[in-house]
């Protein structure tokens, strides 16, 4: 069954130059870009995609590393799409979580700093593409 998910190459992965190499291995996977925009994102559009972190101790840290530059969104298409990119992600911690052979674990070292978000469920996906891509029609 075809499901959709919305990722975030964040940041730091376009200021370290892996827009590419991050396409290229959700590519490569065989999932479908079905969207995508690279933006700034606004400070509201953090707020509500991070909702569910709020209060945390990684919270303002988390808002205002979103924010600090160019991001791309995109909305990914494939069968057991969100799981699938979340497997080539790896763990949010790139080095106590995340296995060898995935996004963070080949690319990144930090828990936030960590290059890509993926979304967590179907819920989610929803939520967040519709946040992200108002102008998509729902699955
Ligand atoms: S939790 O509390 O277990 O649900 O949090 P976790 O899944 O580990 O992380 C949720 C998202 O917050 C990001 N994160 C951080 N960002 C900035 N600084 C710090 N210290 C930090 N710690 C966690 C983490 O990368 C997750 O982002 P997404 O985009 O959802 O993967």
């Amino acid at each position: 069954m075809t499901e959709r998910t919305l990722v975030l190459i964040k940041p730091d992965g376009v200021a370290r130059g892996y827009v590419g190499e991050i396409l290229s291995r959700i590519e490569r996977k065989g999932l479908t870009i079905a969207a995508m925009e690279m933006r700034t994102a606004p400070n509201d559009v953090a707020a509500t995609h991070y909702a569910e972190h709020e209060g945390k101790p990684f919270y303002p840290g988390l808002l205002e590393f979103i924010t600090s530059g160019p991001l791309v969104a995109a909305v990914l298409e494939g069968p057991r799409a969100i799981a699938a990119f979340r497997q080539i992600a790896g763990g949010t911690d790139p080095v106590e979580k995340a296995v060898p052979g995935t996004i963070r674990a080949d690319l990144a070292l930090d828990g936030g700093q960590n290059l890509v978000h993926g979304s967590d469920s179907v819920e989610s996906a929803e939520r967040e593409i519709a946040l992200w891509f108002p102008q998509l029609n729902r699955a």
